[in-house]
């Protein structure tokens, strides 16, 4: 595995509307254990095919659900303190979504291709999306939340598209978000 470069503005792949992938070769293998690597070393909860230069409809994510509810005041002492919820890593290959929900959700959005800014993004709050796994084969997901704003980020990027298209509301924060996709 190594790792990729990240493509910022104003490269042109990240304008362009991505090819469908047909082949599910060797290259393609070692092309998603890279943008995994490049993702995790960015940091990074996403990561699409064309921000490693790459004009092709792929994507990863990997992101950790964190624990909205606040347990902690009610909890009793003898329960056992809940394990960290584990991350979860999505490789999504020609993804189409299927379904959006009516229920849009504002969040705030930062992007690896463009150091610096972040915007508040309107985005559906729930998803099914269907998609190829490494190999081919098809696969469906649904997903709400954080983890559909970045899947809708992600399906973005694959059409050209970026946060900075989505919003009239930017700037540029003092310091980096972690959440960069
Ligand atoms: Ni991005």
């Amino acid at each position: 595995m190594a790792l990729r470069e990240i493509v910022t503005l104003p490269d042109p792949v990240l304008r362009r509307k991505a090819k469908s992938v047909t082949k599910f070769d060797k290259e393609l293998q070692t092309l998603i254990d890279d943008m995994i690597e490049t993702m995790r070393a960015a940091p990074g909860v996403g990561l699409a095919a064309p921000q490693v230069g790459i004009s092709e409809r792929l994507a990863v994510i990997e992101y950790e659900e964190e624990d909205d509810e606040d347990e902690g005041e009610t909890a009793s002492a003898e329960e056992p303190p809940k394990p960290p919820s584990p991350k979860q890593l999505f490789i999504i290959i020609n993804p189409e979504i299927v379904k959006a929900s009516e229920e849009k959700v504002m969040g705030i959005e930062g992007c690896l291709s463009i150091p610096g800014l972040l915007g508040e993004v309107e985005r559906h709050e729930a998803l099914h999306v269907k998609a190829m796994n490494r190999h081919g084969k098809p696969v469906k997901f649904k997903v709400d939340g954080w983890l559909a704003r970045i899947f809708q980020h992600e399906i973005d990027h694959l059409n050209g598209v970026l946060f900075t298209d989505l919003t009239e509301h930017i700037w540029q924060p003092k310091e980096e978000i972690e959440d960069r996709v």
